[in-house]
């Protein structure tokens, strides 16, 4: 949801800016700009379009300033990219976020004379700086009084010319700030777009502020009293970010699940048990838990729904799945004796966030299930269980996903020992389960070609149907959610039983139907489900466990996949999903890693 980059100390920092963006542009793509100080005055190049496309030789400069966009407030056009300036044109402004009450002030700024340029919510912030230093105080000063002015939710970073100088700012939206102890300092929205420079961050909080220059970032509160902060060591290498070979980054990520769920265990596993160091405190107290909510956005959400049965099968309490973005709008029981789980790959989707908050205002024990270390959720949670997948780039959600449902089902299992729910022996069984993931994972991709040449049979059509029941119903979610976000396919899932009850009218031989039918205890009623869907002249598609020759014969195409434990079998039949989807989308000629309208990181409600 738009990406931020700063850069101050280099000689070559409108490259350094230009290269990060490219780094954020899952974040936002439909247009970016760079603005840069030479000598007394900001020069400004914007374009509508991919920043990946751009060749853009920028004048030399060592202060620069970048977006990427994701257009909330006004249309893709190049006056409503960013940077955006004040009148003068000495103050350049990228956020992040949307300023709720930016019609009010836009309206009193109009009143004193300002004249603005774009339709956007973020120029107010450009002219309610001006005005602010008008009084005569410092750039600092008139940034946070400026900033206390705005309703709603922002990173920003502003850029003076009068003084050189680059201030950052946020609340509610991400920012980190980085130095290299070499002069050169950074601002981004994600630390990825610095990761080539340094690894030494320190993450904002909200209702903080940070002035880069002389070498190193001064963190202050928007009223300028200095906050000391510690610097954290970011372990992600740069080429965990980059390509490596493969055509988009949703494949690479897609063949990284192997050993990402790998790092999701690695040191959390001994023997036959489980030790989860960072959340012990509550499985401590696991059985003074009388419900457990799990909260997540997209994909996320999906792997509540998984936890929801997992949780349930194991701890026998009552469990419930929301999403995150519903949650506070509804009077949830959650109260002192709630376990509340958070799902977020990025830590920085605004109504997860809020989700949190609002469990946490209900006296509930938050629990987040995080991959990027220090974001937001991360902080806000009690307790966080780190998911070590590495940076996700591609917007689509691939490997943090089965990373999560790795990092529930660990959780759901330690949980329920603590609680006396299980045994040693079922702890042990799930625990085998888990140890297997790595290598029935590197079994299903293998089976990349055949699931390549299906995708080219079904590459042409208009809808789908995914139908699971039990604990792969959510998968069937998501991998109708992969179809329609990456190819343009529209794409349904439902519990199988529940076909019957309308959707089967829409079956017809152009109907493509993914049944998961694994061997567990819905399969023979799956088998039902697939010769009603026979018996009408669709299309089947089966994910079966590998040597159902039954099935075999009853399905036009078969994915094979070997079988795990039922609660951890979702996690092998979110892959064969997601390849088909990945192959149907790039036959199609669709731009996998950045599909239309979505944004990998939502930061706005
Ligand atoms: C966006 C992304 C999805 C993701 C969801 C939640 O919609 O496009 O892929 O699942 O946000 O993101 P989070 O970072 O909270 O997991």
């Amino acid at each position: 949801m738009c990406g931020i980059v700063a850069c101050v100390g280099d000689s070559n920092a409108p490259g350094v800016v230009l290269e990060g963006l490219k780094r954020l542009e899952y974040r936002g793509y439909d247009s970016w700009g760079i603005a840069s100080l030479h000598g007394n005055s900001i020069s400004i190049s914007k374009k509508v379009g991919r920043i990946s496309e751009a060749a853009a030789a920028l004048p030399a400069a060592s202060v620069s300033i970048g977006h990427t966009r994701w257009a909330t407030h006004g249309g893709v056009t190049e006056c409503n990219a960013h940077p955006h300036t004040d009148c003068s044109g000495g103050i350049a402004i990228v956020h992040n976020g949307i300023i709720e009450n930016y019609s009010a002030l836009k309206k009193s700024l109009e009143l004193k004379g300002h004249i603005f340029k774009s339709e956007t919510d973020t120029e107010v912030i450009a002219h309610l700086i001006e005005e602010e230093k008008k009084k005569g105080v410092s750039f600092a000063r008139a940034v946070g009084d400026s900033l206390r002015c705005l309703e709603g939710s922002f990173a920003i970073a502003a850029l003076d010319c009068a003084s050189g100088a680059v201030i950052g700012a946020r609340k509610n939206s991400p920012l980190v700030a980085a130095f290299d102890g070499n002069g050169k300092c950074f601002l981004a929205s994600d630390v990825t777009a610095f990761l080539q420079h340094t690894k030494k961050a320190v993450f904002l909080d909200d209702g903080e502020m940070v002035s880069l220059g002389n070498g190193r970032p001064v963190f202050t509160d928007f009223s300028l009293r200095e906050i000391k902060k510690t610097p954290v060591e970011i372990s992600w290498s740069s080429e965990q970010a980059e390509k490596m070979g493969h055509k988009h980054f949703m494949l690479k990520e897609i063949f990284e699940q192997p050993e990402k769920i790998a790092a999701t265990m690695q040191n959390r596993l001994s023997g036959g048990s489980i030790t989860l160091k960072e959340i012990a405190p509550v499985l401590r107290k696991a059985k003074q838990f009388d419900r457990v909510v799990l909260l997540g956005c997209g994909t996320a959400y999906y792997a509540g729904m998984v936890g929801e049965y997992v949780f349930e099968e194991l701890c026998g309490l009552p469990v419930q799945a929301e999403y995150a973005s519903e949650f506070r709008y509804r009077k949830p029981a959650v109260g002192k004796k709630t376990l509340a789980i958070a799902i977020s790959q990025s830590g920085e989707t605004a109504d997860t966030l809020a989700a949190v908050r609002e469990a946490k205002a209900r006296g509930a024990t938050v629990v987040s299930i995080v991959n990027v270390v220090g974001s937001a959720i991360a902080r806000e949670s009690d307790f966080v269980f780190y998911i070590n997948a590495g940076p996700e780039i591609g917007v689509a959600s691939t490997k943090a996903f089965t990373c999560q449902l790795t990092a529930l089902a660990m959780l759901a299992v330690s949980f329920a020992a603590e609680s006396g729910k299980i045994g040693e022996a079922a702890v042990k069984e799930l625990v085998g389960g888990l140890r297997m993931l790595p290598q029935q994972l590197e079994a299903v991709l293998q089976e990349s070609g055949r699931i390549k040449e299906i995708a080219k049979r079904y590459s042409d059509r208009r809808n789908a149907l995914f139908l699971g029941r039990g604990v792969n119903y959510p998968i069937a979610m998501e991998g109708a959610l992969k179809l329609k976000e990456i190819s343009y396919i529209h794409a349904e899932a439902m519990p199988a039983a529940e076909m019957k009850h309308g959707p089967i009218a829409l079956i017809d031989k152009q109907m493509p139907v993914v049944f998961i039918a694994v061997k567990d205890r819905s399969y023979e009623k799956i088998l039902g489900n697939i010769e009603e869907v026979k018996a009408r002249g669709g299309k089947v598609i089966a994910i079966a466990n590998s040597g159902d020759s039954h099935l075999q014969q009853k399905a036009d195409e078969i994915i094979f996949v070997p079988k795990a434990h039922e609660l951890l079998q979702p996690i092998i039949n979110a892959v064969p999903m997601q390849l088909l989807a990945y192959y149907i989308a790039d036959i199609r000629g669709c731009d996998v890693d950045k599909p239309r309208n979505l944004a990998k990181s939502v930061t706005v409600e």
